[in-house]
């Protein structure tokens, strides 16, 4: 089984800041760092460096090939990657406060340039079983489920950053839910305002019986639930210096153990473990573990 991650690729533009940016204030930072990011593309890394056969699909301009070099230093297949000559490729202006927490500001670029005919020339490769990651960095992703779903793929859905789309999309066809409780209340809606942690997994699971939740919950850790079995799994204490795709490391792992013939539990536990190494290190996809380090084997 191989997976597909059909998502964004972003150049980040990390800042540094004492405190994030106020209305009508001009805030000095003294370091920024470029580095490669993009849900998408972080999820892919951490997918192959999980050990998961792992293909990207998606679009950039011509401004960021350097972006597949990093795609494929992590074992990452890019053939699927469309490089447009007139869009610029996606970018994320990330302000990094002295906590480690982030706050982002997104253009997509050729993230929203996707086309059915693209979708249609990646998802012929693919088959069932095979595994499809999405985020909602994208356009096209209604299509993208709908013929995912006809091939008989298993899809995986990170509707992060949230917005009105996610509740246009097929949402009964997917097989595994990575979200946040803030992601979760929003796709269940006004019934589970103020529900929180495990109760929020249960709605999601009541609404969508066939599919399995992950639902994470900060230093609360997380929850994996399905029709069978709930699972819960604390968090690694780490030193936080920058969460930027601490999540998307998260679901990588996660998918990626369920990939490599892991128990849900063993995929959750290495999925902590990975997310805790993430936040230790500045920037997205350079922050993100190996196999090694996670020290899973
Ligand atoms: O999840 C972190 C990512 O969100 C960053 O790499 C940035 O590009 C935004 O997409």
């Amino acid at each position: 089984m191989k997976v597909l991650c059909f998502g964004s690729l972003n150049i980040d533009y990390t800042y540094k800041v004492d405190h994030f940016v106020k209305k009508g204030e001009t805030l000095s930072s003294g370091s920024l760092q470029v580095f490669s990011g993009g849900k998408g593309l972080n999820q892919s890394i951490a997918l192959a460096r999980a050990g998961a056969e792992t293909y990207h699909a998606g679009s950039i301009g011509e401004d960021g090939r350097f972006l597949l070099e990093q795609l494929q230093d992590a074992g990452v297949d890019t053939r699927y990657v469309t490089v447009l000559e007139t869009v610029r490729t996606g970018n994320a202006i990330i302000q990094n406060d002295k906590e480690g927490d982030n706050c982002i500001l997104l253009y997509g670029g050729a993230n929203q340039a996707v086309t059915t005919d693209q979708a249609d020339a990646v998802l012929e490769h693919f088959r069932k079983g095979d595994f499809l990651v999405l985020q909602n960095e994208i356009n096209e992703l209604a299509y993208i489920m709908e013929r995912a779903h006809e091939r008989g793929m298993k899809i995986v859905l990170n509707p992060s950053p949230m917005d009105e789309k996610i509740q246009g999309l097929p949402l009964g066809y997917v097989d595994y839910f990575m979200l946040n409780e803030i992601e979760a209340s929003q796709i269940l809606g006004q019934e589970t305002r103020g529900a929180e942690g495990v109760d929020l997994a249960k709605g999601i699971l009541d609404r969508f019986a066939d599919s399995a939740v992950v639902l994470t919950m900060g230093e609360h850790g997380s929850v994996y639930m399905d029709s069978r079995e709930t699972i819960t799994q604390p968090v690694y204490p780490a030193e936080t210096v920058d969460t930027t795709a601490a999540g998307d490391t998260f679901t990588g792992f996660f998918i990626g153990g369920i990939l490599r013939g892991l128990t849900i539990r063993q995929a959750m536990d290495m999925a902590s473990k990975a997310a805790s190494i993430a936040v230790t290190r500045r920037g997205a996809a350079p922050s993100i573990p190996d196999l090694q380090e996670v020290g899973a084997s």
